[in-house]
């Protein structure tokens, strides 16, 4: 980690880019993010343009102080206030009430903004160095092309943007997959999307349940008025949307009963699709998975194995740069072994569930 630590002078002249409306990229320790001043409409537009990403999807605004929180937010709800106390700095970010006149590009001009207290030490320097400006907040979404895996590796970030854009490379990012959102505007808490702080420590750390966004939209019966309310007035999240976070090699989710069968049925005969093709470029298949009978099978040359981690921390660390690595090989097709069930991995399963959807990719 040290030999990537970008220096003092590398954080102040990306704090001074921010400055003067120009985007840097930087790491959290969730994914890299491609900031902008959170106030200069005109340098969050090109966030926008950049990342093709419609300019109605908001974008989070980094803070480090709760003199950020104040310049962004009003009305905060006790319950999001005990969510900053318990969960900042760190991988949360709080749907909130903006005021007026602020972030007007980067939150969509919406009336809620999304707010995240990074703990990164590079992102939380360049926050610091930022503000001692009057960059109140940085807009920054993650670094990659819209619909594409978040990176997490400055590697990434240069393989989706060129050497052009400002970038501080402090390694690989710890935790791998995005903060969890929760919507603090609606009364009761809201999980948008999951992430390493999973649902079970929020109603723990608030002592009061917090839904699923999916939940409520599933429990949309006649007499559920209250839950229509909540999906009308539901905010924007493209992290949020079916097809999302996808490699160019098609995702297939599997059990490792099924995957362990098409392997052995990939071994014997090759399915139709792998056949007649050239011998220059074999078409190959990505395997990612936990069980060590499927990474006992014999190996053949259309299979590259990898192995998944068997904790979902270790996993979602992984996941990002699998799918990476992967497309880098080649591989048309990428099978992953579905994650457990349960809240630990909820935040693994809706990156492998959104990767493994097809209808936006080319
Ligand atoms: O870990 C992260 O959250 C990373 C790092 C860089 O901080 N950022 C990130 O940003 O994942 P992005 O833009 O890729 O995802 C932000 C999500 C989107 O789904 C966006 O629509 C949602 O947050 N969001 C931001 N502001 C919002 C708002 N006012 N209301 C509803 N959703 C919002
Ligand atoms: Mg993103």
């Amino acid at each position: 980690m040290t030999s990537f630590s970008p220096s003092v002078a590398d954080i102040q002249n990306a704090a001074r880019a921010l400055h003067r409306g120009e985007l840097v990229a930087f790491p959290t320790e969730t994914v890299y993010g491609l900031g902008a001043d959170a106030d200069q409409d005109a340098a969050v537009e090109q966030i926008f343009k950049l990342k093709g990403r419609p300019n109605n999807h908001p974008l989070i605004v980094h803070i480090s102080s709760a003199q950020g929180v104040e310049h962004y937010a009003q009305d905060i709800p006790d319950f999001a206030q005990t969510l900053m106390e318990r969960f900042w700095p760190g991988a949360l970010t709080l749907i909130l009430h903006k005021r007026a006149n602020v972030a007007q590009a980067a939150s969509a001009q919406s009336h809620t903004i999304g707010l995240r207290w990074p703990s990164h030490p590079v992102a939380l320097a360049l926050l610091e160095t930022a503000r001692a400006l009057g960059v109140h907040g940085v807009a920054a979404p993650s670094a990659n092309r819209f619909g594409r895996v978040s990176p997490t590796r400055a590697g990434h970030v240069r393989d989706e943007f060129g050497a052009t854009l400002s970038l501080l490379d402090a390694g690989d990012c710890d935790i791998g997959i995005e903060s969890t959102i929760v919507d603090c505007t609606r009364g009761e808490p809201i999980l948008l999307r999951p992430g390493l702080i999973d649902q079970s420590t929020l109603q723990e750390a608030l002592n009061r349940p917090v839904l699923r966004q999916d939940d409520l939209l599933a429990m949309s019966r006649p007499e559920g008025a209250h839950t229509r309310a909540f999906e009308a007035t539901a905010p924007k999240a493209s992290g949020t949307l079916a097809s999302h976070y996808a490699p160019r090699a098609r995702v297939k989710l599997m059990d490792s009963t099924s995957m362990l069968l098409e392997i052995e049925r990939l071994g014997r005969k090759p399915p139709p699709e792998l056949t007649g093709l050239s011998r220059e470029s074999p078409q190959t298949i990505g395997v990612w998975s936990r069980d060590r009978a499927v990474h006992a099978l014999p190996h053949a040359p259309h299979l590259v194995f990898k192995a998944m981690p068997a904790l979902p921390q270790d996993c979602a660390h992984a996941l990002f740069a699998t799918l990476r690595d992967f497309d880098a090989l080649g591989v048309s097709q990428i099978w992953v072994e579905s994650p457990p069930s349960g809240v630990l991995w909820a935040g693994v399963a809706d990156r492998l569930n959104r990767a493994s959807h097809t209808e936006i990719q080319p």
